[in-house]
């Protein structure tokens, strides 16, 4: 069993390699492997992250689909390593932060549960080591065992959500590639490990916007509107959520950061609509989102209530950090609340001004999507931040638990 453990890791090297990932890597002289402490039982862990969402969250998937809905071309990612991946931001999204948060402090790869003096391949290339996209056709064997990326541009709670778009993943449709990465696991582990792993796995899911962006705020190509009040309309999509989110518990996932909407009426393409006054937000695109959000708090605490074994479930107050950051950017470090760096719609850029140093001063890259620097900021708050931030424990919390 020990032997075997730097034969896998020397593959997993290559695998990334062929992808063209890692030129630094094959430049740079490689550092010798520094033993890391065993984990025993009682060190604080996650084994893997499983990712559910929508654009905030995509990291490649929508390069795979048919769909106008993709951010794989420049301006998009100037400040990824890896240039335009798909990720809609100049850099990282959330849930590169969280991983990177993790990897840091509490990630326990499966080859160090395996041989347990092994490096993190992540420290080995000195990059934290990114959830490979679900659509990937390199998302697999033992490139998943970090965990896998699911969220899809356009995507939302319901089917039909985004649809004007193209293709895209809907919840459920990630929830049934989840199923196809777990049948990949079961190849790679007994079921007792397999059983350890998931209970041991943080799953964060960021959906909803797009129910309301791309399906109840465009009445002429949704009817959802003509059938739903606004209150009844977020009693369904939480009707709908929970339920795939019991499924992911049913097969074996248990500890669930569950992010809330932000404020959508504050954003430049709701400003953009003119029905907010002048330097103000959008209040019923606010007041109706806040509806989903109020009612997915609750849903947190009626689940936690139930007391599902070893299950723990976290909500995850985007409207309120955001909102935060909108109302008071210079704690931030933030200029300016509406600007945009780069203004782009599916392609149309608007704007040309670009500068790095600047960069950090924005919060929104887009129309629709902050920039990284603002996703650093709402990742750190759901990782550490007080239960206004993240309710009723933090991710840091829950990866002591
Ligand atoms: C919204 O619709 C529901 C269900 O049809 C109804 O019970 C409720 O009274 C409506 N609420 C408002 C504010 O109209």
């Amino acid at each position: 069993m020990e032997t075997s453990c730097p034969r896998l890791l020397v593959i997993s090297l290559m695998v990334v390699l062929s992808n063209g990932v890692l030129v630094v890597m094959a430049l740079a002289p490689s550092p010798s492997p520094s033993p890391l402490p065993s984990p025993s039982s009682s060190t604080p862990q996650f084994t893997a992250m499983f990712a559910f969402g929508d654009s905030l969250t995509d990291n490649g998937n929508n390069n795979y689909l048919s769909s106008i809905a993709k951010a794989n071309y420049v301006p998009y990612g100037v400040d990824f390593y890896e240039g335009p991946s798909g990720r809609f931001s100049n850099g990282r999204t959330i849930i590169d932060y969280l991983a990177y948060f993790l990897e840091k402090y509490y990630f326990i790869t499966t080859i160090q549960l395996h041989c347990q003096n092994f490096v993190f391949v992540g420290d080995l290339l000195q990059i934290p080591s990114y959830l490979p996209a679900y659509a990937n056709p390199l998302a697999t064997g033992r490139n998943i065992l970090n965990g896998v990326n699911y969220a899809s541009a356009a995507a939302g709670i319901l089917e039909e959500t985004g649809r004007n778009l193209g293709e895209r993943f809907s919840l459920s449709q990630q929830v049934q590639n989840f199923e196809n990465t777990l049948n990949q696991l079961k190849n790679q582990m007994s079921e007792q490990e397999l059983r350890e792993y998931l209970k041991k796995a943080l799953v964060v899911m960021i959906l909803g916007s797009n129910d309301y962006l791309n399906n109840y705020l465009v009445p002429y190509t949704y009817p959802t509107s003509f059938i739903y009040n606004a209150t009844a309309y977020a009693d369904l999509l939480i009707q709908r959520y929970a339920r795939q989110i019991l499924a992911l518990n049913s097969l074996g996932l248990r500890k669930f950061l569950l992010g809330g909407i932000g404020p959508l009426g504050c954003i430049p393409n709701q400003l953009a609509t003119g029905l907010a006054p002048t330097g103000k937000c959008v209040a019923y695109v606010n007041n109706i989102v806040g509806m989903f959000n109020t009612r997915l708090r609750s849903l947190v605490d009626q689940l936690n209530s139930k007391h599902y074994p070893d299950a723990i479930f976290a909500f995850g107050n985007t409207f309120g950090a955001f909102g935060d950051i909108l109302n008071n950017p210079t704690a931030y470090g933030k200029t300016s609340k509406i600007h945009i760096l780069w203004y782009v719609a599916f392609g149309f850029e608007l704007n040309r001004i670009y500068n790095h140093f600047q960069q950090n001063q924005y919060v929104f890259w887009d129309a629709f999507h902050p920039t990284q620097a603002a996703n650093e900021i709402l990742a750190r708050k759901a990782y550490s931040g007080p239960p206004s931030d993240c309710y009723p424990i933090n991710v840091q919390q829950m990866a002591l638990m």
